[in-house]
């Protein structure tokens, strides 16, 4: 049977290597550049679910074709949350990621409690119905940076029963943990359970 096309909706190249890397052997997909779609897309919402659909909608409007997209936060428990569905513009616009680890390592100056978890949500559209499952990484805050690998909040991310932040981990061990890693998983068993599972098998 021939693969279905299915489309990942993201400009972020740190997410598609992640993405790419999960989905090895398992789906093969198309990213943005491969079918030419260059437009930014407004994540105006207050959630992380309505963020991942707009990417899904922008895209599946230009080329018909089942997309699936991912919107993620850093929520930390002394902040109430914060930055959250904001992660990206902590710091204000254009979003900066130095200047967002200054800030929210500022915010916890002193603080005891450094608890935080990221959550990664996927909207997936096959052209009739959105789906949408998430994963989570629990961990907490450093209370300065390490490491060079990874992107974004990781070189101040601990995750949850390690002592190095995801900067300090190869790609490999990242991805055996990560938020995102999770939220995959789920797509896929969500795919396996999909009637037209086999259109997007590898
Ligand atoms: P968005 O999903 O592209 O809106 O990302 C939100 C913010 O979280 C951005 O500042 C990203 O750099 C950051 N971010 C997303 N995923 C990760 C991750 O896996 N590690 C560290 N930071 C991340």
């Amino acid at each position: 049977m021939t693969q279905q096309a299915i489309v990942f909706s993201t400009h972020s190249a740190h997410k598609l290597a992640e993405v790419q890397a999960l989905l090895r052997g398992k789906i093969n997909f198309l990213s943005l550049s491969d079918i030419g779609f260059h437009q930014e897309i407004p994540e105006p919402y207050e959630t992380l679910e309505e963020n991942a659909k707009a990417k899904v909608e922008a895209v599946y409007a230009a080329v018909n074709k089942p997309v699936f997209a991912e919107d993620t936060g850093l929520f930390v428990e002394a902040l109430g949350g914060k930055p959250g569905v904001y992660s990206a513009r902590y710091a204000g616009e254009p979003s900066d990621p130095e200047a967002n680890i200054t800030k929210l390592l500022q915010e916890l100056e002193g603080a005891n409690n450094r608890k935080a978890y990221f959550k990664t949500v996927i909207c997936f559209f096959d052209g009739t119905t959105f789906h949408f499952v998430e994963g989570i990484c629990n961990g907490t805050i450093a209370p300065q940076r390490s490491g060079t690998q990874g992107f974004g909040y990781d070189p101040v991310f601990i995750p949850e029963g390690n002592t190095l932040s995801f900067a300090e981990m190869v790609s490999e061990d990242k991805n055996k943990v990560s938020h995102r890693a999770k939220a995959f998983q789920h797509f896929m068993m969500l795919l396996e359970q999909s009637p037209s599972n086999e259109l997007y098998a590898h």
